[in-house]
């Protein structure tokens, strides 16, 4: 498939529905703590909100939002696969009545090797993704945030070609700028049809040298230069959280409103709505 025939799929999304990944190269950034953090902040103003694990091999967000295996009827490899099709026993409910979850599960066939054995397996599930965003128009979902699997996975790249908010995930590290700007450049660029990009730098250390705190600045820069000012948005510096460490030791991932985390979260959320918005508006 060409890139003009994916544009054309652009008319399938409505404007009722944004579709918001989380993604970075390298991996541990904390693309799942904002996806869910993120998911979960939209669900609580209001939003019918659904969180999507595109992390075949490692899901994480039933673990997040203790769900237990036997609520697991029908999981994204299922439906990417066609093994399953997306209906409502696919959506589990959380304890916000506005936030569900569509679960992975670890699954070995489904990965890049055999994939590639597979013809027309890549299209396909292209194609099953898009499925899935109709019948989540049909549902009256209004964002659906997708945690990705880091790196080049099929499944990760096919979501940034549908996502209306791409957002790129950094660690204050030279490897994972070296590695942002190469995605950015590789893939991004190349699938800029119809969506916004942010990056956010993630864990920072407490107390930063001048020089380093200068350096992180000039990387902020260099990533808004390299893919282009108009097109790619800054969401900020987030600081390491010692209590969100904390909290973590007991299974909660979910930012207290007390933490300074929070506080940024819901920056970058109205930035996120914000940005959407006035995006679609001027595509009408
Ligand atoms: N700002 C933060 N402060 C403290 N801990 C954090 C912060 N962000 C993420 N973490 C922790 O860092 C670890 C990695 O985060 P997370 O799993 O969200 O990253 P990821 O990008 O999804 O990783 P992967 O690429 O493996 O999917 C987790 O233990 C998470 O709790
Ligand atoms: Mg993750």
């Amino acid at each position: 498939m060409g890139l003009s025939e994916l544009s054309k799929l652009e008319a399938l999304n409505s404007n009722k529905l944004d579709i918001i990944i989380l993604h970075s190269q390298k991996g541990g950034p904390g693309k799942t703590t904002l996806s869910c953090n993120i998911a979960h902040e939209l669900a609580k103003r209001g939003n019918k909100t659904v969180l999507i694990d595109l992390d075949i091999a490692q899901p994480t967000i039933q673990h997040i939002f203790h769900v237990p295996d036997e609520d697991i009827a029908i999981t994204i490899n299922d439906i990417l696969l066609g093994e399953s099709k997306v209906d409502e026993e696919a959506l589990i409910k959380t304890e916000n009545s506005n936030l569900f979850l569509i679960p992975a599960k670890e699954n070995v066939e489904y990965g890049e090797g055999l994939l590639s054995l597979l013809e027309g397996i890549q299209q396909f599930s292209f194609f099953a993704l898009h499925e899935m965003t109709k019948f989540l128009q049909r549902m009256g979902f209004r964002y659906v945030v997708y945690d990705c699997a880091p790196g080049y996975r099929m499944e990760s790249v096919n979501a940034a070609a549908i996502a209306d908010a791409r957002v790129f995930v950094v660690r204050p590290s030279t490897f994972s700028f070296e590695g942002a700007k190469q995605m950015l450049t590789d893939i991004y660029k190349k699938l800029d049809i119809r969506s916004l990009n942010f990056f956010v730098f993630n864990q920072l250390p407490p107390d930063l040298k001048k020089e380093n705190a200068e350096l992180l600045e000039t990387w902020q820069e260099e990533i808004i230069e390299l893919y282009k000012p108009e097109k790619i948005s800054f969401l900020g510096f987030l600081p390491i959280s010692f209590d969100i460490m904390e909290l973590g030791i007991t299974g909660k991932y979910i930012f207290p409103e007390s933490d300074d985390l929070y506080v940024k979260l819901t920056e970058i959320v109205d930035k996120l709505i914000k940005d959407i918005d006035e995006m679609k508006k001027k595509k009408k």
